[in-house]
């Protein structure tokens, strides 16, 4: 597992909400990906989970109370708030929100909350009419123009029955708000980038399809990666079981056909376009309109061409950095750079898929960029999310340039 957060100081304030529990899913999650974690807890938020929880997962004491005596001679509140690289505050109640929107420190995180310079970011979880409330709204707002960072909770069923907005986000989701503030190179505001991810399916008759073992992941890393330096990133996805990265405008889709429509339509648009979907090279020449039924001993199913999604990118190119991908089982060196040239991009990652260690299911990957500048660098295997960033910084090299 990758340790992204290494040596990273991470302060977790949890306040007395009922996703209170969720918070120990995050403090081991974020312990597991290398960072040192500290925990306030509200005194209201100890009667909804323990302490020692906490303690144990962390192996430091928790912090309560401001006046509670500490070993060394510190103060409690500025020494936490100093040693924190960032704060976060999950899950958020109204009340802390309320407390912090108007300079209130009457325990110690929202003590903290003022005392501390390092980047702060609330989760709220609430109940939905709680969360829609005018002064509530008003509190977020007014902590977000002092350069406050929310992440906005999600949508479905409330601990309190209730269906609605509210519910604490998602553990991956704070994960990747906590990694985009803590590591915020933003080289990439202003630029928009268009990323295809995950496989295409086409359908046979309305209950089969054919399909690839593209998992998506790869294009997902880019997008996430991307929206970290700060794009703006329209994410074309055919179907995976992953989440999207907070902040990406999704655009679910199925087929080739489907893909190559809504890409063409958001093209004109990106600055950058990374083309990392597996999209099918052929379909079924017609869809059965019901089932087909067995009987015969064979069938045959007559396949078509696809568009080629990325030549017509190629032919269509103006101002855009056109990077594609070449998955490959032999020859990888040779099969990259005849797509490079013949479809006019800027760069092609050629990827050998028939490793175990890196490819299409797997969270690493390796593999060679070809620049149409002649240039060629190899990446070592690594995370994913580390091979995007590694990719984007060659791109960038090239954006810079240009
Ligand atoms: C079981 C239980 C669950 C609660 N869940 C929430 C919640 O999800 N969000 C919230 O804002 N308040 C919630 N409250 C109300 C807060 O606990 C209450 O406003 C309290 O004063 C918050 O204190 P604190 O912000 O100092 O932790 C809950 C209360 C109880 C008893």
């Amino acid at each position: 597992m990758s340790k992204i957060f290494k040596d990273k100081n991470i302060l977790i304030g949890i306040s007395g909400g009922i996703a209170a529990y969720k918070s120990a899913d995050l403090t081991s999650r974020l312990i597991k990906l290398g960072a040192n974690i500290k925990i306030i807890m509200t005194a209201n938020a100890t009667k909804l989970i323990q302490p020692l929880t906490f303690q144990s997962l962390t192996g430091n004491p928790v912090y309560v109370d401001t006046f509670q005596s500490t070993e060394r001679w510190d103060i409690e509140h500025i020494a936490l708030a100093k040693w924190a690289d960032i704060f976060v505050i999950a899950p958020a109640t109204a009340n802390v929100i309320g407390k912090a929107a108007s300079g209130i420190a009457d325990d110690l995180l929202t003590t903290t909350i003022l005392a501390t310079e390092a980047k702060t970011l609330f989760a709220p979880a609430m109940n939905t009419v709680m969360y829609q409330k005018q002064i509530v709204q008003d509190n977020i707002n007014k902590l977000k123009n002092l350069g406050y960072a929310f992440i906005p909770p999600g949508r479905g069923r409330l601990a309190c029955g209730d269906w609605g907005e509210g519910k604490l986000a998602d553990v991956d989701v704070i994960i990747q708000h906590i990694e985009s503030h803590l590591y915020s190179s933003k080289d990439m505001e202003g630029l928009r980038v268009l990323v295809t991810a995950g496989p295409t399916r086409e359908s046979i008759d309305p209950v089969r399809y054919i399909t690839n073992r593209s998992s998506g992941k790869m294009g997902y890393a880019i997008a996430e990666a991307c929206i970290q330096r700060g794009a703006v990133v329209d994410l074309v996805t055919g179907p995976t079981s992953l989440q999207a990265p907070a902040g990406a405008n999704v655009f679910p889709v199925e087929s080739a056909m489907d893909m190559y429509q809504t890409v063409l339509k958001l093209y004109d648009k990106a600055d950058i376009v990374f083309k990392s979907a597996a999209v099918a090279d052929y379909r079924i020449k017609e869809m059965a309109s019901n089932k087909i039924k067995k009987g015969q001993d064979s069938i045959t199913l007559e396949l078509v061409r696809n568009p080629d999604i990325l030549m017509e990118l190629g032919k269509r190119k103006t101002k855009q950095i056109l990077v594609g991908f070449a998955a490959e089982t032999e020859e990888l060196e040779k099969h990259a750079l005849k797509k490079l040239n013949r479809k006019n991009l800027d760069f092609i990652l050629g990827n050998d898929v028939s490793t175990k260690e890196s490819g299409f299911q797997s969270d690493a990957n390796q593999g060679i960029l070809f620049s149409k500048d002649g240039s060629t660098i190899s990446i070592p295997l690594m995370t994913k999310k580390e091979f995007a960033h590694r990719i984007i910084d060659e791109v960038m090299k090239k954006v810079k340039f240009d």
